[in-house]
């Protein structure tokens, strides 16, 4: 058990005990002193005693085994300084435990991880980064903590949109493969086309027909389109080192065969109502700024099914062919009201049973310098595979005035790591609810809380271990000097840490920490001399060096992040 969970669960005793029913104990890692607990502040009201008295008696109450200080303070915090015999006794275990202390959960969940989810025959732009990058690591972490994850790509394979692109494709003749290399040209040229053109724009509707009725050759045309998409963006995937696979796809049209019976479920159940033509539902509190109740668009005017359709149809798949108890979507957050209506609908329609759940996990956007989205000089979209290039490039460049003697392959590597790497560190540790902005300097700094400087701590670490050769043999820790107790004390808080992020999601938490565990090492290692200290000595401190490595190179795995040994 980790020494958060432990003085949470004595206090919690000693508080229930004073208050007479369950207190949650609120012990949180602390300025003055290792944890505090506020527990005895709301309960002064609801027991009308004075806040220190309560604490004092809780105090008085609890099993304090290794706890060193126990103290009242300010307005009614107890304080608690735990004893180093307590925290070296923790570390050895974290540090022999290939988990560094994480548990596998109790209670393993199907947890269906919707992320990524670009539109074909486009270029994947910012927007999908973060959805990519931030589900990535919530699917990693899922995984890691003994949960059964199902990777989903909604990919936006489905639509009218579909009626042009395969009109021009068949305009292209021979000579259309060769132009799907630059999709965001494809794409264009065909909506140029679409817009100037009334005869093209004809053939693009009934084109759109063909799709839907399932028209064989129409299918076939839509499939290549499909595959040229699925093929650059799994080269993007390659290149960011993403967990996404070529069977993790499971698009929009993936539901299209399940839309009637959708439709016919909700209907069955009273749940939907002709409005404009269109068959809507009207999930109970949801209105529009004139208070009249708002619509979910479940199938158009025209018959067809559109993108919430498509929601529900997946929602009622996961759950109940799927098995999925939790969903997650890593989507921005301008959808929300789509995905509170969709869940409305779907928990109306019974398709959400109590005890499973859906999150709509958002995000911010990604802005340029100027505080507005993010764009090209010329104004365009910033693709994601020209940023990622830029990203290596620059990071290469980091790296070759860093370590000169890098051979050309290892420089290859290492800046792909570092340069993917900052990325996705900018990315994930910014509150994701927050827009930030894009800054090249910012996160390739080798210094502040950045990738680069967490990999540096690593390939540090690393070094160490290489000069001290076959005299490296970590030992039992002793905690000594106050740079190793505040080490060791980051060492042992991975797990609270880790628990916290697999609910919440909030992966700055996970980097705060992990940026929080260089510090603390940073200063131990000034502080601290490892291979010149005393036999014992020596071992205590290998074995500190050792787990900061095992940490740091685990919270970073499990955030998509490479460790190089060297930089
Ligand atoms: N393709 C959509 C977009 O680019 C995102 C899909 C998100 N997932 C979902 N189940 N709706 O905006």
């Amino acid at each position: 058990m980790n020494l958060e969970a432990l003085l949470s669960d004595r206090l919690a005793a000693a508080f229930a005990a004073v208050a007479g029913g369950d207190v949650d104990p609120a012990v949180r890692r602390s300025q003055h002193a290792d944890f505090q607990s506020g527990a005895a502040l709301p309960l002064a009201r609801r027991l009308g005693r004075a806040p220190r008295e309560i604490a004092a008696e809780a105090v008085a109450r609890a099993d304090l085994a290794g706890v060193a200080v126990a103290e009242v303070s300010g307005p009614g915090f107890v304080n608690l300084t735990v004893a180093d015999e307590l925290i070296a006794d923790l570390t050895n275990t974290v540090a022999a435990d290939p988990r560094l202390g994480v548990p596998v959960t109790a209670k393993p969940e199907t947890v269906v991880v919707d992320y990524s989810s670009p539109n074909v025959a486009k270029e994947m732009h910012v927007g999908h980064l973060r959805s990519t990058v931030i589900g990535d690591a919530a699917a990693r972490l899922l995984e890691w903590q003994g949960h059964t994850v199902i990777r989903a790509n909604h990919l936006g394979d489905w639509g009218t949109p579909f009626g042009m692109l395969i009109e021009h494709l068949v305009d292209l003749g021979d000579t259309g493969e060769g132009s799907l290399a630059d999709l965001t040209a494809f794409y264009q040229a065909a909506r140029v086309k679409f817009d100037a053109d009334p005869e093209f724009k004809r053939r693009a509707q009934q084109r759109v027909v063909a799709l839907q009725s399932g028209d064989p050759q129409t299918l076939a045309l839509w499939r290549r389109l499909v595959a040229a998409s699925e093929r650059y963006f799994l080269a993007v995937y390659d290149l960011l080192g993403v967990s996404l696979t070529a069977t993790d796809f499971a698009g929009e049209s993936s539901y299209h065969d399940q839309l009637d019976s959708v439709v016919a479920e909700l209907d069955g159940k009273g749940l939907l109502r002709v409005s404009d033509g269109a068959l809507c539902a009207f999930p109970a509190g949801f209105t529009g700024r004139d208070g009249e109740p708002l619509p979910l668009i479940v199938r158009k005017g025209d018959g067809g099914y559109g993108y919430a359709a498509t929601d529900l149809a997946a929602v009622r798949h996961r759950v109940r062919t799927l098995g999925a108890s939790r969903m997650l979507y890593l989507v921005g957050t301008p959808q929300r009201t789509h995905f509170q209506m969709v869940f409305a609908v779907a928990r109306e329609a019974g398709w959400l049973p109590g005890g499973v759940s859906a999150e709509h996990v958002e995000f911010g956007s990604i802005l340029g310098p100027d505080g507005r989205m993010l764009k090209t000089r010329a104004g365009g979209t910033v693709k994601l595979a020209e940023l990622l290039d830029e990203a290596v490039q620059r990071a290469s460049a980091l790296a070759a005035a860093k370590t000169p003697g890098l051979e050309p392959a290892a420089l290859a590597r290492v800046g792909r790591q570092v340069g993917t790497g900052a990325i996705k560190y900018a990315d994930l540790s910014t509150d994701r609810r927050s827009d930030y902005v894009f800054d090249w300097d910012r996160m390739l700094a080798l210094t502040g809380n950045t990738g680069p400087y967490l990999q540096y701590a690593y390939a540090r670490i690393s070094s160490i271990f290489r000069r001290a050769g076959a005299a490296a043999a970590p030992g039992p820790v002793a905690v000594t000097e106050a740079a190793e107790r505040a080490l060791a004390l980051e060492l042992i808080g991975f797990a609270p840490v880790l628990a916290e992020a697999g609910r919440s999601l909030d992966f700055h938490r996970l980097t705060g920490y992990l940026y929080g565990l260089a510090t603390a090492f940073s200063a131990f290692y000034e502080k601290c001399p490892v291979l010149s200290a005393p036999p014992q000595m020596r071992a205590s401190r290998l074995a500190l060096c050792d787990l900061t490595a095992r940490t740091l190179r685990q919270g970073l795995d499990l955030l998509g992040i490479a460790t190089p040994d060297r930089l």
